[in-house]
């Protein structure tokens, strides 16, 4: 666990606790699942996970409605069993992050509990976005902002007599209402979040939202683009796979002001020994806006959701790993890369989506071009490949070492994203990634626990994919990640740079990085590979001809 910055080139393996592996039957994964497990990602050569919320929750937004804190559902476990899944982490040299969700709590929490009972004008309410509505009785929301999940932004409450009262402010569902972030008491209440991880251990914090902490002075109306991106969240629109100017940014979302809060939760972690971090869900744009979050006395790392939303092919992507190198480079830290998290449709699906829905805001059996499987899966091989030989940090999601496709069948009656409920099954939203993991294809669950259970139904096609058929075969994704984790570490990947190599045509990707050169064909046409010892590809190569959709390693 030594190592100074060990971010800065670290692969961090997202881990969605419902998802992963489940110890006790009960069709819900959970913390001694996780911990059970761990062997499995050390062999998959990571270096960090993230552990999605296993708080005290409501599960309304599936954790990210947080009603504690500093304590463990029950669903997931108890605090005893985070300390054994830390310390085995630690054990196996693997650092643990974990989530914090500052920009809301659940409505479940006694801190909102506390506002309602305490009544207009209140200290209590102030914590909170309360407002009285507009028209004559109030009748109507203070001002027009919907919810990104669908639906209005605001909710009216019943007050202690009975009579219909002010309105809170909820970015996401009814049940997260956001916190006021001006008021110095939550501040301190969130200083104390951090501490409570940091003494035990953590290593650092993905924190959620945190583009929409402050909201602009009076609340102004805001009505967004039509297409707000994959989480409906960015401050601006963009097009798929063009790289946006700066345009009107909402007055929630990238506000000046969350910058100081980050540089005071910064001087916090600087308190703790070894290399603590923050790392930002910013929904914004451009890249040189999203680098602000990571200036050196910030955060350490961003998500780069401008990489996740490009399309594959050649020119988009050059341009994005030049802008993101740029970008980041410019401040002093890493580019992270990302293909897929528990909120975008996973890669192996969203590569191959035709029509008008190319970043999958979520998609079902009545979608519109719904993807072929087989040229899904060949991209996504390629596209990893292509995203882990690149220098800075890269997040995986579980399950895309496996090659998981979106679960695009769901029987309607077992979603549960509040996405599909608030705009009345409009919105499929994001349950199709998130289906329990096949460990084993022959057991029960596909050995995601020890009986048939499963809070989300696996399709059939997990049995192909269950981990332990993939195993120790050399053509499976499981073992082209590990090839890919193994020579990305030998060779330093993480700490080169790229050096682009034209002349292999428009639709290809390549480059120098340090001891590797890598060529990533995007399109239909084959290309012949320059010359070098080739150290891996993401499908069989016959000679030196390197098919369509596929990436290959060679040495430089
Ligand atoms: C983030 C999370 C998402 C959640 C939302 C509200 O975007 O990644 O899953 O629904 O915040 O907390």
């Amino acid at each position: 666990m030594t190592g100074s910055e060990w971010w800065r080139t670290a692969v961090i393996y997202q881990i969605y606790p419902r998802s992963f592996a489940d110890s006790n039957g009960d069709g819900m994964g959970d913390l001694a699942g996780i911990t059970s497990r761990l062997p499995a990602l050390q062999d998959l050569g990571i270096d960090a996970i993230w552990l999605s919320p296993f708080y005290t929750s409501p599960q309304r937004d599936a954790g990210y409605d947080v009603a504690d804190y500093c304590n463990v559902d029950p669903l997931f476990g108890t605090l005893d069993d985070f300390a054994t899944l830390q310390a085995t982490a630690h054990d196996l040299g693997i650092r643990v992050i974990v989530d914090i969700v500052p920009n809301h709590s659940s409505s479940d929490h006694p801190w909102f509990q506390a506002a309602l009972a305490a009544g207009p004008g209140s200290e209590e309410r102030g914590h909170y976005i309360f407002r009285d509505g507009k028209g004559v009785n109030g009748q109507l929301p203070p001002n027009n902002w919907e919810s990104v999940f669908g639906g209005l932004a605001w909710t009216r409450v019943m007050e202690a007599d009975g009579t219909p009262g002010q309105w809170y402010l909820h970015l996401f569902d009814s049940s997260q209402p956001d916190l006021d972030w001006q008021n110095p008491w939550v501040r301190a209440q969130f200083r104390d979040v951090l501490r409570f991880w940091l003494d035990r251990g953590a290593d650092g914090f993905r924190v959620d939202v945190a583009h929409g902490m402050i909201k602009a002075a009076g609340l102004p109306d805001y009505t967004p683009p039509a297409d707000g991106g994959s989480m409906g969240g960015r401050a601006t629109a963009l097009e798929p796979g063009v790289v946006a100017e700066p345009a009107a940014t909402a007055p929630y979302w990238a506000q000046p002001g969350v910058h100081e809060i980050y540089r005071d939760w910064r001087l916090v972690l600087d308190e703790y020994p070894g290399d603590r971090i923050l790392a930002a869900e910013a929904w914004v744009d451009p890249l040189s806006h999203v680098a602000e979050w990571v200036r050196p006395d910030e955060m350490h790392q961003a998500f780069n959701f401008a990489y996740l939303e490009t399309l594959w092919g050649g020119p988009g992507l050059r341009r994005v790993i030049d802008d993101s190198l740029a970008a980041f480079s410019a401040v002093g830290a890493p580019s992270t890369w990302v293909l897929s998290n528990h909120d975008v449709v996973r890669h192996a699906s969203r590569l191959a989506l035709t029509g008008d829905n190319l970043q999958g805001h979520g998609i079902g059996p009545k979608t519109v071009g719904l993807p072929d499987t087989v040229v899904g899966l060949r991209r996504a091989r390629a596209a990893s490949a292509l995203m882990l030989a690149l220098p800075g940090s890269s997040y995986l999601y579980q399950g895309e070492e496996l090659g998981l496709p979106e679960v695009v069948d769901l029987p309607d009656a077992s979603r549960e994203d509040p996405t599909w409920f608030r705009t009345n099954g409009e919105r499929y939203g994001r349950d199709g990634c998130r289906v329990p993991l096949p460990w084993v294809a022959s057991a029960p669950s596909y050995g995601f626990g020890p009986t048939a259970a499963s809070w989300l139904p696996q399709p059939a096609i997990w049995g192909e994919l269950a981990r332990d058929v993939q195993e120790g075969v050399p053509t499976s994704t499981l073992e082209l990640y590990k090839l890919a984790l193994r020579l990305r570490r030998e060779h330093d990947l993480g700490l080169g740079s790229v050096s682009w190599l034209n002349g292999l045509g428009d639709a290809v990707v390549a480059f120098t990085n340090g001891s590797v050169t890598v060529v990533a064909n995007t399109g239909a046409a084959s290309v012949t590979l320059p010359v070098g010892e080739v150290l891996l590809t993401s499908e069989p190569l016959t000679g030196r001809t390197l098919p369509g959709d596929t990436t290959a390693w060679l040495r430089a």
